[in-house]
């Protein structure tokens, strides 16, 4: 037996002798050859047995292999542009092979049309095929490159709780869970309210980590559980924040791009308008947005496409809205400045102009909606306290929150990414299902 490599070195081993330990994803036989395409976690690879190679009995167990059984193949590596996988473009001539487990013959997944919701009753088995693997090793390759971005500009990964006594989103959205003698705990909406205390002791931090939302919205870009990134600053206005932004969401789109690129294209990715993605980005005022949405609602001839356009100042982006004003943009675009009666209690005023918020929302090209949704935090003590009355937030749950504001209070900033938006931004897929292992919607809990 030969050291076993990794399917996606093979190009490192090319008329070298290896083993590769996977499994059977695909089977043909042509005559005297069996071709199998086995995956072994880091790619796809086709592997050749010739009759004349190998022992008639073994070469017998190949042409009846079932989909999925594990086995050792070993054999050399060769260049074959033809050859189909990920990355594809070579093939291994099979000389020896053990099989670990010969699968049974019923798989659910067999290789053929299956519906999407069929598909997710067997995600344990649909995270095996090439689309959904891909998928996940870039939202991997995503998370990766977020930490390393915050680690090596200063932040500190701090993480928020999960069981918490109050709400940081809104009410509306809350999970509830018994919680001995206190009552009730709520699952987190976002760790921004501890990282707001996280601040005042390490300037910049961030947290990692699911965040809950009871969604009763059923769309293809909401989860109840979501993993959020969100990093917190101190001394840092909104321009600031923007600018960390686009650098970090620069850095995660190349780094994609660079180390996962089989993958992108296995999906059918066209990279084009990912390859292009600089700082700075565009951005935009609410007021400027609201004007050009406005804009393209007249131009719009179809009545439908019109009607779904329609929008005043003060109203919340919808869906529509955002795809229509990033198809202006072939980069992500910053809106800043939304109404503060749309946006969270915590959000600091425009100065001058109470009724609109130092708050940001990036949107992702081609109508991938918003993937960043950021802001200043009040650091005046009453205003805060305000606040959480008008939103009939319990003051008793916010003491502590409250406190931060009297002891070295400073302009601060922070922002939240959603790791799911952005992966399917970024892979081009249009349901936020497909990219988390196992997702939770409104109506699937299962597997
Ligand atoms: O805009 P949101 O609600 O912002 C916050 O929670 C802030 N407290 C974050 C912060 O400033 N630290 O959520 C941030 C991002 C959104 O832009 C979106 O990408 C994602 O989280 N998101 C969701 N992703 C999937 N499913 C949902 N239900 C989501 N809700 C928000
Ligand atoms: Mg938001």
């Amino acid at each position: 037996m030969h050291p076993a490599i990794r399917v996606e070195q093979v190009a490192e081993y090319e008329n070298q002798e290896v083993s590769i330990r996977g499994w059977v994803y695909n089977r043909t036989h042509k005559g005297k050859l069996v071709f199998l395409l086995l995956r072994d976690g880091y790619g796809f690879v086709q592997c050749v047995a010739f009759k004349n190679d190998v022992d008639a009995e073994l070469f017998n167990q190949l042409v009846h292999i079932p989909q999925e059984s594990s086995i050792i193949v070993t054999g050399v590596i060769r260049a074959d542009k033809r050859a189909p996988g990920i990355p594809g473009g070579y093939e291994l001539g099979i000389t020896q092979f053990q099989i670990i487990q010969a699968a049974a013959d019923d798989y659910p997944m067999a290789l053929k049309e299956h519906g999407v919701d069929f598909a997710m009753d067997n995600r344990h088995f649909w995270i095996r095929m090439p689309s959904q693997w891909a998928i996940l090793r870039i939202r991997a390759m995503v998370i990766s490159a977020i930490r390393e971005w915050f680690d090596q500009n200063g932040f500190i990964n701090l993480d928020t709780p999960i069981l918490t006594p109050a709400a940081c989103e809104g009410t509306t959205t809350l999970f509830e869970t018994p919680y001995f003698d206190e009552g009730v705990a709520f699952l987190a909406q976002s760790g921004q309210l501890y990282n707001e205390a996280n601040i005042f002791a390490f300037s910049k931090v961030y947290a990692f980590g699911p965040t809950f939302r009871a969604e009763k919205s059923k769309t293809r870009r909401h989860l109840t559980e979501f993993w959020m990134f969100e990093p917190e600053m101190a001394f840092c206005d909104l321009d600031e924040l923007m600018e960390v932004g686009e650098q970090s969401i620069t850095y995660i789109v190349k780094r994609v791009l660079n180390e996962r690129a089989p993958e992108l294209a296995s999906l059918g990715r066209d990279t084009s308008q990912l390859d292009t993605i600089e700082p700075p980005f565009p951005r935009i005022s609410y007021d400027e947005a609201v004007e050009m949405i406005g804009k393209i609602r007249d131009r719009t001839e179809d009545p439908e496409q019109k009607e779904l356009l329609n929008f005043e100042w003060g109203m919340d982006f919808g869906s529509p809205h955002e795809t229509a004003l990033t198809e202006e943009f072939n980069k992500p675009v910053f809106v800043y400045g939304f109404p503060t009666q749309v946006k969270a209690f915590y959000m600091e005023p425009w100065q001058g102009r109470p009724e609109v918020s130092k708050s940001v929302d990036l949107l992702a090209p081609e109508g991938y909606g918003e993937i960043i949704g950021g802001s200043e935090r009040i650091s005046d003590p009453e205003l805060l306290l305000q606040r959480l009355h008008e939103h009939n937030l319990p003051e008793d749950a916010f003491k502590w929150y409250l406190e931060l504001r009297r002891f070295g209070s400073v302009p601060h900033s922070g922002f939240g990414l959603g790791v799911e938006r952005t992966v399917s931004w970024i892979c081009g897929i249009n349901h936020i299902r497909e990219t988390i292992p196992f997702p939770r919607t409104i109506k699937r809990m299962y597997p």
